[in-house]
């Protein structure tokens, strides 16, 4: 009897140990199932991050290379001394595209707001291209406006420009700052081509804004106007306005380096 009871009691205890270590697996199957969820969950968002950083590099890469190219290319216009681009001056894809524009459109007036490097390039341009056309670079300091003027002498391009000093004044149209006495100067012109890069941003709030409503009435019936520094909050801000104000304009956006916003007439409203 005493012995039974022993094996029965054994047996209970075995069926226990087992239900428990039963139990036991069954808990840490379930707990394993729910990490590998969780690794799995971490490991595609590794990746996603992953795959993003990869992405901004390439595309990063792929904007240097090019870069490197235009300045080859644009080497080959035959500068007697350098032309520094970026920076406070227009990067290589606003260079290359003024190229193209130049040849495809062979303005006959040219308006620039800021000048430096961007001054030299057009100037160079237009000598390749045709010599009859006026070139009329802005500054609001003199000191950039005498340095550009050096770099056009180096280069043998300084008598096609025409250096203009305003010095930056409350205007009473926009009620902004702006160049001084240039809307005097432009009295019976008419822009063919204009390149907004100046004033610098940090003047004011939306800086280069005046340019349009002010100098509308200068522009020719078929004037490209190029915006630089398009991607920055305060140009992309302006080009909605003006694209507001003046609806007969369209805009192409070039997002590559400093980005440039290029505005022209739509064909409805010629
Ligand atoms: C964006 S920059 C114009 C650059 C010009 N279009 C070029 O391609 O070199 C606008 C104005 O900034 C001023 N500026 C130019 N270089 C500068 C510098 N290194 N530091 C501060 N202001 C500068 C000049 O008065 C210039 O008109």
């Amino acid at each position: 009897m005493r012995i039974e009871m022993l094996i029965g009691i054994n047996i209970v205890a075995l069926l226990i140990i087992i239900a428990v270590i039963c139990f036991i697996a069954i808990k840490l199957k379930s707990r394993f199932a729910f990490n590998d969820k969780q690794f799995a969950q971490v490991n595609n968002y590794l990746n996603s991050i992953n795959a993003f950083y990869i992405e901004v590099v390439n595309n990063k890469l792929n904007e240097i290379s090019f870069e490197i190219q235009n300045s080859i290319y644009l080497g080959q216009l035959g500068f007697k001394y350098p032309l520094f681009l970026g920076g406070w001056s227009i990067d290589s894809f606003l260079a290359k595209y003024l190229v193209q524009q130049m040849v495809a459109q062979k303005p006959k007036t040219v308006l620039e707001l800021g000048s430096g490097a961007s001054t030299v390039l057009m100037a160079r341009c237009m000598q390749i291209i045709n010599n009859s056309y006026e070139h009329f670079a802005v500054d609001h300091e003199k000191k950039y406006l005498e340095l550009t003027k050096q770099y056009a002498i180096l280069n043998g391009v300084v008598e096609h420009i025409t250096f203009w000093e305003c010095p930056i004044q409350p205007t009473e149209e926009v009620k902004m700052l702006w160049y001084g006495g240039l809307l005097e100067k432009l009295q019976g012109k008419k822009i063919d081509l204009l390149l907004i890069d100046g004033p610098p941003g940090p003047l004011q709030k939306e800086s280069r804004y005046p340019a349009l409503p002010l100098l509308y009435p200068y522009l020719s019936e078929n004037c490209t106007v190029i915006l630089d520094d398009a991607n920055r909050t305060d140009e992309r801000s302006i080009i909605e306005r003006w694209l507001k104000e003046y609806p007969e304009f369209d805009l192409v956006h070039e997002g590559s380096g400093h980005g440039i916003g290029v505005l022209t007439r739509n064909k409805l409203s010629l």
